[in-house]
């Protein structure tokens, strides 16, 4: 067998709660060549959990490396041209992580809106945003929960791949909310394939991107495997403890859609070893 069919093995075992079983064939995945394997393993040995964002060195060394950083330099272009475009004077941004893409944008833009709101529910992603952008105010929240604390409203509002942590139900109530208070909103997402889940070609397509995008991180490996990719992929294999929920593009078009919103357009952010990503548009 090869270590892609051993790896979607261990990754079928371990959705069906077989931990050991799993173990087993991701060592022999790892004799057999992988690296993804030789992570999984380690993974499995220990009680690795899912708070990706609250710990979070190995997220933001995930997002500055490998294929994140012409992303991310392509995201805070595009969106610095919009600002520029548009010239929103109120500006919203849900999820804003620690400010890879909204400081360079911000930065990169001639126009700077005058009311700045950035919202983040990880207290350590969160600290230091606010020294790089001085005229912002930085709310520690979901988005849930800062939308329900008032009624304003924004010219221009963005999430750059935050809402695919939002469970739909959830989700749906957001975007509701956003309709009826927000000019624009633009949504940085990955338009990922659809599959079956836990379908033997949806674990061995998982299994070939991942490790792809392990390969991408030389000797933060390790660090960005056992501290996020890891917990994300078994998160999304098992169903439970689960971190994000993506969807091709056409399906957030149809969520937007069903919000309210009646213009919806996507457009090529950059290609991505984990799907292309998009910029979504939406008023
Ligand atoms: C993949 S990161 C993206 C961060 C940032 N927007 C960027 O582009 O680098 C996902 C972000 O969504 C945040 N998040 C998780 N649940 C959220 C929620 N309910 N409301 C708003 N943000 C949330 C996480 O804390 C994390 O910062």
């Amino acid at each position: 067998m090869t270590s892609i069919e051993l790896l979607a093995d261990a990754l079928a075992a371990h959705r069906a709660g077989e931990r050991d079983q799993a173990a087993d064939l991701a060592a022999r995945a790892g004799r057999a060549g992988s690296s993804l394997a030789g992570e999984l393993h380690t993974y499995l040995a220990g009680d690795g959990s899912a708070s990706v964002y609250d710990q979070p060195g190995a997220f933001t060394a995930f997002i500055r490396g490998g294929g994140n950083v012409g992303l991310y330099r392509a995201l805070s272009a595009a969106l610095a041209a919009r600002y520029d475009e548009a010239k929103p004077e109120s500006l919203l941004d849900l999820g804003c992580g620690d400010g890879l893409a909204v400081v360079p944008a911000l930065e990169q833009a001639t126009h700077v809106p005058s009311r700045i709101d950035l919202v983040e529910p990880s207290a350590a992603l969160l600290e230091g945003v606010h020294e790089r952008v001085p005229s912002a105010q930085c709310w520690q929240s979901t988005a849930q929960e800062f939308l329900a604390r008032d009624d304003l409203g924004w010219d221009f509002v963005q999430s750059t791949f935050a809402l695919q942590s939002i469970e739909p139900d959830q989700r749906a109530e957001v975007l509701r909310t956003l309709q009826l208070r927000t000019g624009t909103l633009v949504l940085a997402e990955f338009d990922v394939p659809e599959y079956a889940e836990g379908s033997p070609e949806h674990l061995r397509s998982l299994v070939e991107r991942y490790e792809q995008g392990v390969a991408e991180y030389g000797e933060d490996a390790s660090l960005v495997a056992q501290g996020f990719l890891l917990p994300v992929l078994l998160g999304i294999v098992d169903g439970h403890e689960r971190t994000n929920w993506e969807h091709p593009a056409t399906d957030w078009v149809a969520q937007l859609e069903t919000a309210g919103f009646t213009d919806v357009g996507v457009e090529p952010l950059a290609d991505y070893w984990w799907s292309p990503a998009v910029l979504i548009t939406a008023s």
